[in-house]
């Protein structure tokens, strides 16, 4: 019976970390959307369609961001399809960077190493946890977002 219960909560621990992923992959810069438009950053898009020129680039109104939805531009706190993502830089404090999700370089005081270590296999980079690489979970307990919160190139 604990068994049971113990299992019960690790699928559900599991299903809110799984959700959680969907919700960060969701941040789409470049891509043709369903509306027609892609996003080049959070404030600008270019057309999709074959009839409009695609090196256009389209600024939303002041205060307002590019979404998936029909309405292309809609007042900040609506999800914007691709957020620019700000990584941390080698200050000093930190022995390494994270520099993509799931990769990180050394920091020599200030300085970039010049190697790209990756993570291993699910496990995401956390300079927080001082660890380097950590599970999903851990690494968003520690922080509400990763800590260079984009796809590693
Ligand atoms: C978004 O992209 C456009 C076009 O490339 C650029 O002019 C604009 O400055 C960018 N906005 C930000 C906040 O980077």
């Amino acid at each position: 019976m604990q068994h049971y219960q113990f299992l019960r909560n690790l699928c559900f621990l599991l299903a809110i970390c799984g959700l959680s992923g969907v919700v960060l992959a969701a941040s789409t810069c470049n891509t043709c959307q369903d509306n027609n438009v892609k996003c080049l950053n959070e404030t600008h898009f270019s057309f999709c369609s074959s009839g409009v020129d695609p090196d256009q680039v389209i600024g939303c109104p002041d205060g307002q961001v590019c979404t998936a939805y029909q309405r292309i531009c809609m007042p900040q706190g609506a999800p914007p399809s691709c957020t620019e993502v700000n990584c941390p830089a080698c200050d000093g404090s930190s022995p390494f960077v994270c520099i993509s999700r799931t990769t990180f370089q050394t920091c020599n005081g200030k300085e970039l190493g010049e190697q790209i270590i990756k993570c291993k296999d699910d496990t995401f980079c956390s300079m927080s946890s001082g660890k380097y690489c950590v599970d999903r979970c851990v690494a968003l307990n520690l922080q509400s977002t990763f800590e260079c919160d984009k796809e590693a190139t």
